[in-house]
């Protein structure tokens, strides 16, 4: 089936063009490079790949076909500001794929978005992106095609941008916490990601909860009294949670990678900051005396979830007054000019009646199946934004641009959730200023490149438009994959 559904593909693209209303994709923009063309390069190779991995541990069942990045469970990337990545990267999976750069400036051919900043890379095809790294930050990569599949089986990289030495704040242990459940069976094969029931509602869970891939928290040792800097990433394409700890030392220093005004978390609604798939936080915590513990919790569930157990071991640190560290704001991050900001406005609702369905074909049509593999998407529509979805099962329209902006120029958009889910919205290509939300009213102000909305709630961002395609979308990923999603075209 695999291998018929590469042919269709290779047969199929002319078919695409046609039936998608994107001739107008031609007049697009300019991709604007956010490096300076002597910044230093560093050329790496990436493939993506499947393996087989016992991911629940040695002595459970072996997962077969496990997604991954150079064949690494949540691969790492490092490298310091300012760096040119230049990513030669080998699609090695039997499926077609693309590799989207989550949160990073990129010039927006590299954006990795089929069809509109490119085509899928096919089994066995490759692409060259150009990754500048203009901001520092905690930032990762994953597919954008078929996120719910390839996701849902481990396809995920973190990438980690350091401050030249002299911005750097030093900590004494810097911990990873990736939160990303695995939706595996009994025999500890993959079940189906994507369902009818989970896509139209909060998204499928995982059976199995994990951090950095295992189902043990991980205990982490750091000496007494010692600074911490906790780097926490949801990568699960369903689950929203509750971010805390058990300990009054503890402040929140950056969101999204972005620096901002260290709080702590007695600073914010229930001592917690609710995280959405695709969201980031770096958090400063102060370790105990010798011998105690903080633990850091996920308070969404039912019963807080433990996420990860830092342990305080015997050191020669003197016990002082915890005063969170400031990182260095990034001053390059292009900011809104909020007295001469345009303003526009967004419901995301739920499809019923929302689409217009251009060009149907027969579900079981095979070019039908190949549209859907071009424009990597799922096979239902429940979501939309203005009326518009993006293209899915049968409706595989490529759907007219949400607005067309102009580069340079400053936009407030105010986004509200008409649906009874929350939504983590994704701007690509931006990073940009939470301004307000109907819902929250002690917000600490901060920048970001994904923001929750929560039913009947009406978020305010604002942000500088750079030249670009680029699109909008819930980072549930089944969302994005039944209708979730639109585009802004930016010349
Ligand atoms: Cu991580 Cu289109 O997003
Ligand atoms: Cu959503």
């Amino acid at each position: 089936m695999i291998t018929r559904r590469a042919v269709l593909l290779a047969g199929a693209s002319a078919g695409v063009l046609a039936l998608s209303p994107s001739a107008s994709l031609g007049r697009a923009s300019r991709s604007v490079d956010t490096l300076p063309a002597d910044a230093p390069v560093r050329r790496l190779a990436l493939s993506a790949r499947e393996v087989d991995l016992p991911i629940l541990g040695a002595d459970k069942a072996v997962t077969k076909r496990f997604c991954a990045y150079d064949g690494m469970p949540f691969m790492t990337l490092r490298a310091p500001q300012g760096t040119r990545l230049m990513v030669d990267f080998k699609n090695d999976l039997p499926d077609p794929t693309t590799v989207h750069w989550h949160g990073i400036r990129v010039p927006n051919d590299s954006d990795g978005v089929a069809p509109i900043t490119q085509k899928i890379i096919p089994p066995g095809g490759s692409f060259a992106y150009n990754v500048p790294l203009p901001d520092p930050g905690f930032y990762f990569f994953h597919p954008h095609c078929d996120e719910t599949g390839q996701v849902g089986r481990g396809l995920v990289g973190l990438l980690l941008v350091d401050e030249p030495p002299e911005r750097q704040v030093p900590f004494d242990l810097e911990h990873i916490i990736a939160v990303k459940d695995w939706r595996l069976g009994e025999d500890g094969q993959w079940l189906e990601m994507f369902t009818t029931e989970g896509a139209s509602t909060a998204g499928t869970f995982g059976t199995v909860r994990a951090v950095n891939g295992l189902p043990t928290p991980p205990r982490r040792s750091a000496p007494a009294n010692s600074d911490v800097r906790l780097r926490v990433i949801v990568a699960d394409s369903t689950r929203v949670i509750d971010f805390g700890c058990d300990t009054d030392e503890a402040a929140v220093i950056a969101v999204d990678g972005q620096a901002i005004a260290p709080f702590t978390f007695d600073k914010v609604p229930h001592g917690i900051w609710r995280m959405g798939p695709a969201m980031r936080l770096d958090v400063h915590v102060r370790m105990p005396e010798a011998g105690k513990e903080v633990k850091v919790y996920d308070y969404r569930s039912a019963e807080p979830y433990l996420l990860t157990t830092l342990v305080a071991t015997e050191s020669g640190k003197a016990r002082t007054d915890f005063v969170p560290k400031a990182l260095p704001i990034a001053t390059e991050v292009p900011m809104p000019d909020l007295d001469h900001a345009e303003r526009l406005d967004f419901l995301v609702q739920t499809a019923a009646g929302a689409t217009a369905i251009a060009a149907p074909l027969p579900a079981d049509d095979p070019l039908s199946k190949a549209l859907i593999d071009s424009m990597c998407v799922g096979s239902a529509t429940f979501w939309a934004i203005n009326r518009n979805s993006w293209g899915a099962g049968p409706d595989l329209r490529l759907p007219p641009p949400l607005s067309t902006l102009k580069d340079g120029q400053s936009y407030i958009l105010s986004i509200t959730n008409a649906t009874k889910q929350p939504h983590p919205m994704h701007l690509h290509g931006h990073v940009f200023r939470v301004l307000s939300s109907s819902k929250k009213k002690t917000m600490p102000p901060y920048v970001a490149d994904t923001v929750m909305t929560e039913p009947n709630e009406t978020v305010e961002i604002a942000f500088k438009a750079t030249s670009g395609n680029w699109v909008f979308h819930c980072h549930i990923l089944e969302h994005m994959d039944s209708g979730l999603m639109g585009w802004f075209m930016v010349v």
